[in-house]
């Protein structure tokens, strides 16, 4: 049975990754993240503490549970914090990675990288594997610097790229677009949401598969993974309102030039999934069908 070993399982893929793993019961599963386990979930795994940022805690823990595959969850993922803290944003998102791929290559380690579809300026997507990136903002530049490192180790390495996720995590620790919007809509609150954005959102879960089948696959290379919808923000929103049932005149359509972010955005990004398809075999879920999902998760946890 191979050992799989996650970075970042207190967030909403390490979550996911959690919860796949021990309901496949095919691998062995060592979850880490920086500070105590907050997704305690039933089943036999073991949680270890792990600060990507301490080179020797990684060595140490990387060494005494022997993975044969880690999927690298964990990163600075705020854009705009990343913008404001460039600096704690290159220790996270380069310098962790350059630490955990040159462990991977010691020790022939699959080394599942999770990147971003921010490497791309947004003017020309959807995108495949192949397209030139050029990243906008400090986020983006981090992430392709990163793949640049992954690409020139001796390790065997995957890197999936995605975009926009959403889900439910299970301490609500942080939401996702999903439960902002809903949230808000059922107070009857104004949103406003950029229409001159453009993704391919992806349900948590479906990315949490796409990993895997790297693993299952033994796969090695880069792979875009997302939903398989490209719709702007607006009528991503919509979308939400119209499967909730919840007032569409709350929505206000702006430009993403209205808000001042410190992060610039590409403008439309999505991805081109049929390698995914081909190689990994991957199928993404619709997004009502991740709507229904999340709110069966939404009810769990209130009960
Ligand atoms: N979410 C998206 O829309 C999106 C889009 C494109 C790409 N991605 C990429 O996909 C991956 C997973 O994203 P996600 O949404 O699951 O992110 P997330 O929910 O923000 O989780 C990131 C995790 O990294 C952990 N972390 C941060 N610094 C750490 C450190 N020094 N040592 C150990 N762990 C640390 C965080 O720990 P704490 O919980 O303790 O803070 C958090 O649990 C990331 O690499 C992200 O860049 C995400």
């Amino acid at each position: 049975m191979k050992t799989i070993l996650v970075t970042g399982s207190n967030g909403l893929l390490g979550q996911k990754l959690t919860d796949l793993i021990l309901a496949e019961n095919h691998f062995r599963l060592v979850a880490t993240g920086r500070a105590a386990d907050r997704y305690p979930a039933g089943g036999e795994y073991q949680y270890s503490e792990m600060d990507m940022l301490d080179a020797k805690s990684v060595r140490e823990t990387v060494t005494s549970f022997q993975p044969d595959v880690i999927i690298h969850t964990a990163a600075m993922t705020n854009a705009d914090q990343c913008e404001q803290d460039p600096v704690a944003a290159e220790l996270a998102n380069v310098r962790a990675v350059e630490t955990l791929v040159s462990i991977c290559a010691e020790f022939n380690i699959q080394f599942i990288f999770l990147s971003t579809d921010f490497v791309f300026d947004g003017k020309n997507g959807p995108y495949t594997e192949l397209d030139v990136p050029g990243p906008l903002n400090v986020y983006g530049h981090n992430k392709l610097e990163a793949e640049e490192i992954i690409k020139n180790s001796t390790a065997k390495w995957v890197i999936i790229r995605t975009i926009l996720v959403y889900g439910v995590i299970a301490d609500g620790s942080r939401g996702t677009i999903v439960s902002w919007a809903k949230n808000a809509l059922e107070k009857g609150e104004v949103i406003r949401v950029v229409n001159d954005q453009w993704r391919m959102p992806t349900l948590a879960e479906d990315l949490a598969r796409a990993c895997l089948l790297a693993v299952k696959k033994d796969a090695h290379g880069v792979f875009h993974i997302s939903g398989n919808e490209y719709l702007s923000i607006w009528e991503l929103v919509i979308r939400i309102a119209d499967f909730w049932k919840l007032d569409k005149s709350l929505i206000q359509r702006i430009s993403a030039s209205s808000l001042s972010q410190p992060a610039a955005r590409p403008e439309g990004t999505g991805f081109i999934l049929e390698k995914a398809y081909n190689e990994l075999g991957y199928r993404p879920h619709t997004l009502e069908e991740g709507f229904a999902l999340l709110e069966q998760q939404m009810l769990n946890i209130k009960n």
